[in-house]
C-alpha cells in the first residue's frame, strides 16, 4: 500500500481478539521504533516489551485508574470505545496481547526534544504493526502509572536503566469486529504562506 494510503487508513484499535502477536513481528515494529527521528541523533528511546497477558492486564488496570476517567461528557470514539467513553471498560490496555513501553531519559522528559524522541518512536512502531497487520492503540498516563509503588517496584525488577522512565505505551493485537473508518479531518489546518 502506498505510504498516504496506510497514514489515512490506520486507525487506533481498542477491541482485540485473544490472537497473541507473533515475536518476530514485535521484534520488527521494535526496530522499526529504534530507526526513527531522533533528537541531536541521541537516539533516546528505549522499548520495554511485554507479551505476557495477565502481567500486561494487571499494568492496564492500574493505568486505567490512575487519573480521572471523567471527561464531562466529552467523547473519543463510538466504534472503538476508550476508558473514557465507556467507565465498565477495567483494563486501560483493553485486553491487548502485546504492550510496548517507550522510556526516554527522565533528565530529558520535561523537554520537547526528549518527549519527540519519544513519540517518533512510537509513530514509527505504529505504522510498521499497521503494516504488517497489527492494530495498536497508543495510551498514556505513563507517568502516573509507574507512580504507583507497587509499579515502582515492578520496573525496578524488570532491569531497565534507572536513568530512564517510561513516556507512553502502545498496545497491539489484532481487531475485534470491522475495521473503522477515519473521522472526517477539521478544516484550516494547513496553511501554505507563499
Ligand atoms: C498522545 C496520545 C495519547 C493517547 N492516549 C490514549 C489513551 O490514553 N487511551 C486511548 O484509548 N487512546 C489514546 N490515544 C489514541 C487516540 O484517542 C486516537 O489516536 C484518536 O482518537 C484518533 O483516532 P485514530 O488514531 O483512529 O485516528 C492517544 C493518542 C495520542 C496521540
Amino acid at each position: 500500500m502506498e505510504m498516504l494510503k496506510m497514514l489515512k487508513t490506520r486507525r487506533t484499535i481498542r477491541k482485540f481478539t485473544e490472537q497473541k502477536v507473533e515475536r518476530e513481528k514485535l521484534e520488527k515494529i521494535a526496530e522499526a521504533g529504534l530507526y526513527a527521528p531522533n533528537a541531536g541523533g541521541g537516539q533516546g528511546a528505549k522499548i520495554i516489551m511485554i507479551e505476557d497477558f495477565d502481567l500486561i492486564r494487571k499494568i492496564g488496570i492500574y493505568n486505567a485508574n490512575c487519573e480521572n476517567r471523567n471527561w464531562n461528557g466529552r467523547k473519543v470514539n463510538d466504534d472503538q470505545p476508550s476508558i473514557i467513553d465507556d467507565l465498565t471498560i477495567v483494563n486501560g490496555f483493553y485486553d491487548c496481547q502485546a504492550l510496548a513501553i517507550v522510556c526516554i531519559p527522565k533528565e530529558r522528559y520535561n523537554m520537547v526534544n526528549g518527549i519527540g524522541t519519544g513519540f517518533t518512536c512510537l509513530e514509527n512502531m505504529v505504522m510498521e504493526a499497521y503494516f504488517l497487520g497489527v492494530d495498536s492503540c497508543i495510551v498514556g498516563r505513563a507517568e502516573a502509572t509507574f507512580k504507583i509503588p507497587e509499579m515502582q517496584e515492578m520496573y525496578q525488577t524488570w532491569g531497565v536503566d534507572e536513568s530512564y522512565q517510561p513516556l507512553m505505551f502502545l498496545c497491539m493485537g489484532y481487531i475485534r469486529g470491522n475495521y473503522p473508518k477515519a473521522k472526517p479531518r477539521k478544516e484550516n489546518r494547513v496553511l501554505f504562506v507563499k
